[in-house]
């Protein structure tokens, strides 16, 4: 996706140690109609619950294309409802690549709706294969008309870059949950060009994410989803400086500002109706690419998008004129004196799409209610950097720690044919990351966590944390080799009681793999605990055309369906305290190791002890003693370079 990666590219088609120059056999059989020997392609994974999807004759293959040189050239197909009845659809997406090349972004499309992000494994000179399968019951309403498919994976191929993309993607259908309430319209805020046969995303900051919609009158509940991720100058986002440090080892060494915080902010008719602090994907080139392979990051193969409940707005939106609903990104920019403010004007660039879920209410014209009553003051904001010099005067290291709390909170009343009710969506979130930076900007430490609370008065609540801490080292002694060495670790750990658009993940797990689950088995929510850690290393020797790559990943996973909530009174020393808690039920765990291109430790478990007060206890994000090794002086990411710069 930049620079940096072309050269980790080539690091690791060459892993274990072979030439970077080594073509791979070519098959004659073509991917889909037959057998294909699959039997020698490494197989990379996504650590993921098992997605219910059973086998049944309801499928429909959507596309079976080979990406080559595909820029601006996406996969068009036509899609027309399956002759069966369905309130579940699932997408099975099977890819298999030789070669050299890039991690690549996806995105499919039906006409100009978002459907699934997904991002590639970068392959191995002897083949790589991957199957990711996803519910996308959410957009039931969609897969029940036509549509024009529009697949959009932007590859380069060339003298270096010979890895093209085998790809099937197949539909499955059926029935199952008679509980969902899927939207019964979706609209999208994107760019609109499937008519055009191209890809829907706004390319930010180079264009405005912003659309003009209007919405049924009778809508009675919408909800919006904003799906987006950073690339080129932006992917590494969160190891990012303030801006007022960005020379601060001197001008051969500028390091990418706007601070490592970024938010996405939806605003209708100019209000700001609530935000997404974005999870850190990290694609498979990310960092030092040995960390990714054969078990890709959290997400890599499924950008989730974040919701909001807009159901507030309902009164303003549903009069039958047109709104406008924008998307932005936002970091901060600061004047080196702690003071900071949020900026549009942030590096390139971010993929952003968006959506609104709504649920009309049959048998009235029009919902009614009071205007939106919005409560968002601006984030609070806490930067701080120093810089350590040598005796000589020059920069030996900056140091550097920011801290971002935000409230919003947005209510309304609305007249519904059953009475007035209050709607409400409340936000609070915080944020924090702290790193140094040293010897010449080529060592980096960085720590960082997003936590939050969303909740909308329709019962539904996530909680979420995301701990992500990186040691990374850059090395390029004079001779021309170049050394990267990392360590991380990281995690995505979420409890969402009830759901606004998408379903709940327990709603999407295959619950005929448990050992005894009652055919009515059901939850309030759920809770999902997943952590990675791994050390990696890198090696290119320019003068042999040689790179070698290692590393070992771990990860923990475990899901747990939410019962009930239970609340208990404890009895303190001056008081009784009402404690809410919920009673919990493992339904899936996964602790898995991965070694240079292999797979040395893999256990797995359905359903399992009865938790009771609070979910399992078994992953923890402790950082290890973190010590960086010394490294010669040179700027080597800007040899490497971050992106197109
Ligand atoms: C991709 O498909 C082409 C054409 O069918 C085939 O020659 C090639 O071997 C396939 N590559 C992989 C890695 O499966
Ligand atoms: C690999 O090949 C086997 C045997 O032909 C087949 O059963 C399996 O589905 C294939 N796997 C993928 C991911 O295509
Ligand atoms: C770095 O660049 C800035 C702006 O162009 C300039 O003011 C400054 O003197 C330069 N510093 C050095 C050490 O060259
Ligand atoms: C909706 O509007 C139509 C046409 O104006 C009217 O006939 C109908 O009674 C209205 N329905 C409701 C539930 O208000
Ligand atoms: C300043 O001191 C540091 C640490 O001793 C050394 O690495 C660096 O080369 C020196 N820089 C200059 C310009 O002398
Ligand atoms: C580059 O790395 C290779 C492999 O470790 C080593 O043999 C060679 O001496 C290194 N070259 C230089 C100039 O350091
Ligand atoms: C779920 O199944 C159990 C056992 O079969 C039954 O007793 C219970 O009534 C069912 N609950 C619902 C909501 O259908
Ligand atoms: C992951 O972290 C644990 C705990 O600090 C550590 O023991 C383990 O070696 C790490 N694994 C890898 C692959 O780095
Ligand atoms: C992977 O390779 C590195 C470097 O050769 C080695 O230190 C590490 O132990 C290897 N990991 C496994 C699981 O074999």
């Amino acid at each position: 996706m930049g620079l940096l990666l072309i050269l980790m590219t080539i690091s690791h088609s060459a892993l274990a140690f072979h030439s970077v120059t080594s073509s791979w056999t070519a098959q004659s059989q073509p991917l889909l109609g037959r057998a294909v020997d699959n039997s020698s392609l490494l197989r990379c994974l996504q650590v993921t619950p098992p997605v219910l999807r059973p086998d049944n004759l309801c499928q429909q293959t959507l596309m079976v294309h080979t990406f080559a040189f595909s820029y601006g050239q996406p996969f068009v197909g036509n899609y027309y409802p399956p002759p069966c009845d369905f309130n579940r659809v699932a997408l099975e997406f099977t890819v298999t690549s030789a070669g050299r090349q890039f991690d690549r972004l996806a995105v499919m499309y039906l006409d100009d709706i978002e459907i699934f992000r997904t991002s590639t494994a970068e392959p191995t000179a002897n083949g790589i294969i991957w199957t990711y399968t996803k519910d996308v019951s959410a957009y039931s309403t969609l897969f029940n008309a036509r549509h024009k498919i529009v697949f959009d994976l932007g590859n380069l191929i060339d003298d270096i870059y010979t890895g093209t993309w085998n790809t099937t993607l197949v539909a499955t259908f059926f029935k199952a949950d008679n509980t969902l309430d899927p939207a019964d319209v979706i609209i999208p805020i994107s760019a609109h060009k499937s008519a055009a046969n191209k890809a829907s995303a706004f390319i930010v900051p180079e264009s405005k994410a912003i659309d003009s919609l209007q919405l049924p009158k009778n809508t009675k509940k919408a909800v919006f989803s904003i799906s987006a991720c950073g690339q080129s100058a932006e992917e590494f986002w969160w190891s990012n400086v303030l801006s007022s440090d960005t020379r601060v080892f001197g001008n051969d060494t500028t390091l990418y500002g706007h601070s490592p915080f970024r938010e996405l902010q939806l605003l209708i008719d100019g209000n700001l109706a609530g935000v997404a602090w974005p999870f850190p994907v990290i694609f498979t080139g990310g960092i030092v690419p040995g960390f990714w392979r054969p078990l890709v990051g959290i997400d890599t193969f499924d950008l989730k998008e974040d919701e909001i409940d807009i159901s507030p707005f309902i009164p303003l939106v549903n009069d039958g004129y047109a709104h406008t609903f924008e998307i932005r990104v936002v970091g901060i920019d600061d004047d080196d004196n702690g003071i900071g403010h949020l900026t549009e004007n942030i590096e390139s660039n971010w993929v952003v799409t968006g959506k609104v879920f709504i649920w009309i209410e049959s048998g009235t014209n029009l919902t009614t209610g009071t205007l939106p009553v919005i409560s968002s003051p601006p984030p609070v904001l806490r930067l701080q950097s120093t810089t350590k010099k040598h005796v000589n005067g020059t920069i030996d290291s900056l140091k550097y720690a920011i801290h971002v709390s935000r409230q919003i909170s947005v209510e309304s009343t609305i007249m519904f044919p059953t009475g007035l009710k209050t709607l409400s969506w409340k936000q609070n979130l915080e944020f924090s990351n702290s790193g140094t930076l040293s010897n010449q900007g080529n060592d980096q430490i960085m720590r960082q966590i997003t936590s939050g609370t969303s909740t909308s008065s329709s019962g539904y609540t996530r909680s979420f944390e995301y701990p992500l801490w990186v040691v990374s080292s850059y090395n390029a002694p004079s001779g021309g080799n170049i050394t990267i060495d990392g360590r991380l670790g990281r995690g995505k750990n979420v409890k969402q009681l009830g759901e606004l658009a998408f379903l709940n993940e327990w709603r999407t797990f295959d619950l005929n793999r448990l050992p005894s689950a009652p055919q009515n088995l059901s939850f309030i929510g759920s809770s999902t605990k997943n952590w990675q850690n791994g050390t990696a290393s890198y090696l290119s020797v320019p003068a042999l055309k040689k790179s070698y790559g290692s590393g070992n990943t771990e990860q923990l996973f475990a899901l747990s369906g939410i019962n009930e909530r239970a609340e208990s009174v404890v009895q303190g020393p001056a008081d009784e305290t009402r404690v809410s808690d919920e009673i919990s039920e493992e339904l899936y765990q996964r602790c898995i190791i991965a070694g240079n291109d292999t797979i040395v430790h893999d256990k797995e478990r359905f359903g399992g002890q009865h938790n009771q007060r609070g979910l399992l206890n078994l992953l923890s994000h402790n950082s290890p003693v973190v010590s960086v090794p010394e490294y010669a002086n040179s700027w080597v990411k800007a040899v490497l370079g971050r992106g197109p710069n």
